[in-house]
């Protein structure tokens, strides 16, 4: 009889002792993903003991792995992020997370590795934070990021789906990814000899070997003065991502029609849970049109010099909404005027997204633990 899934009803929950509790950082500080929090979430899945094993909320630890173990040499692995807020009204609410779930059992599929509900994770992710409540920052522009981790653990160097696996949850605050009151906006690297993802790929799935690999490109777009690299793709040079996020771009068309654009869901593509969210929203204001299509580095330098470009931005759960303010191109630098009207739609959307987040609205997207 295996177990398909794990049961929340099922979960043990051993405390921190007093001398395990760790001292609490001032989000304003701290950098993305440094400073953990008291507690972490354990689920076990051994295909020869029936599968799925019981969760458990245990104090933060190190996890002991077999040195053959398939995570660490095949990169059988897939993480999630989502953030838990803590509203005006001090409730703690949790963005989107079946959105998450979803994804993460499709990167599960994709990996070889164990699916399994993700209404389980939910509530025992919910009770992990619960647990760890008081390290949920009471700022508004901070958080509590989470991330659910599933690593394929055997012992064994065959290139196959492993037959046992570690699903863990750790949470960290973090601070306001961006900052408001700076100027602060980004410069990209575009650089059409780097592909992040392909056809047949597996770019549309949150697996950390899509990640690894953007670190050399990042370096070099550090060296030339950039901070993110927008990542192209095909002959015609199609914006795909920036950074590890999505990307919008807010244009006049040549009826005078205002657009925001995004690229399609093509597999070369993450579905984002910020990107589906901004697109639900605009859809919902129905002011302006909404377009889910390929966008070329072609029609940016078109739209820029024809003045009709108006801003640009990136998407995601760390950053949730990031604008752009240049990019580097074939040795030409495009300025783009994404911080210099008032009222810009990147900050209309930030902002009511963290109206959600926050509570000051009642919204189903806000599932309060
Ligand atoms: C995001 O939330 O935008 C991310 O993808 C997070 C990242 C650190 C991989």
């Amino acid at each position: 009889d295996s177990q398909v899934t794990f049961k929340y009803s099922e979960m043990t929950t051993t405390f921190a002792e007093p001398h395990q509790l760790r001292s609490k950082p001032d989000v304003s500080e701290l950098k993305f993903g440094q400073v953990f929090t008291d507690h972490m979430l354990k689920v076990f899945y051994h295909q020869a003991l029936g599968g799925w094993q019981k969760p458990a909320i245990i104090p933060f630890e190190n996890i002991s792995l077999h040195p053959a173990a398939k995570v660490l040499h095949y990169a059988i692995e897939l993480f999630e992020g989502l953030k838990a807020y803590r509203g005006i009204d001090g409730k703690v609410r949790v963005f989107r997370p079946d959105l998450n779930m979803r994804r993460m059992n499709l990167s599960a599929k994709g990996s070889g590795l164990p699916t399994f509900d993700g209404i389980e994770l939910i509530k025992c992710m919910n009770r992990l934070v619960q647990v760890d409540q008081e390290w949920v920052p009471h700022t508004e522009g901070s958080s509590l990021y989470i991330r659910p981790t599933l690593i394929g653990i055997d012992g064994t160097l065959g290139v196959a789906r492993s037959e046992s696996a570690l699903l863990y949850t750790i949470l960290c605050p973090v601070g306001s990814y961006f900052d408001k009151t700076s100027n602060n906006s980004l410069s990209l690297l575009a650089d059409p000899t780097y592909t992040r993802a392909w056809p047949g790929g597996c770019g549309d799935r949150k697996m950390g070997s899509n990640y690894g690999p953007t670190i050399r490109v990042q370096n070099k777009a550090a060296k030339k003065g950039c901070q993110q690299v927008l990542w192209l793709y095909g002959d015609d040079h199609q914006l795909t991502e920036v950074g590890t996020m999505n990307i919008f771009a807010f244009y006049v068309n040549e009826r005078g029609d205002k657009i925001l654009a995004t690229p399609p869901l093509n597999g070369l593509i993450l579905p984002g849970v910020t990107r589906q969210s901004i697109i639900e929203l605009i859809l919902e204001w129905g002011e302006i049109e909404i377009q889910q299509r390929t966008i070329t580095m072609h029609e940016i330098i078109t739209l820029q010099r024809e003045n009709r470009l108006l801003e640009l931005f990136g998407s995601g759960t760390a950053c949730i909404v990031s604008p752009i303010s240049s990019i580097e191109y074939m040795d030409t630098a495009i300025q783009i005027p994404t911080k210099e009207h008032a009222n810009p739609l990147y900050q209309r959307v930030l902002d009511r997204l963290a109206a959600i987040q926050y509570g000051h609205i009642e919204h189903p997207w806000a599932m309060p633990i």
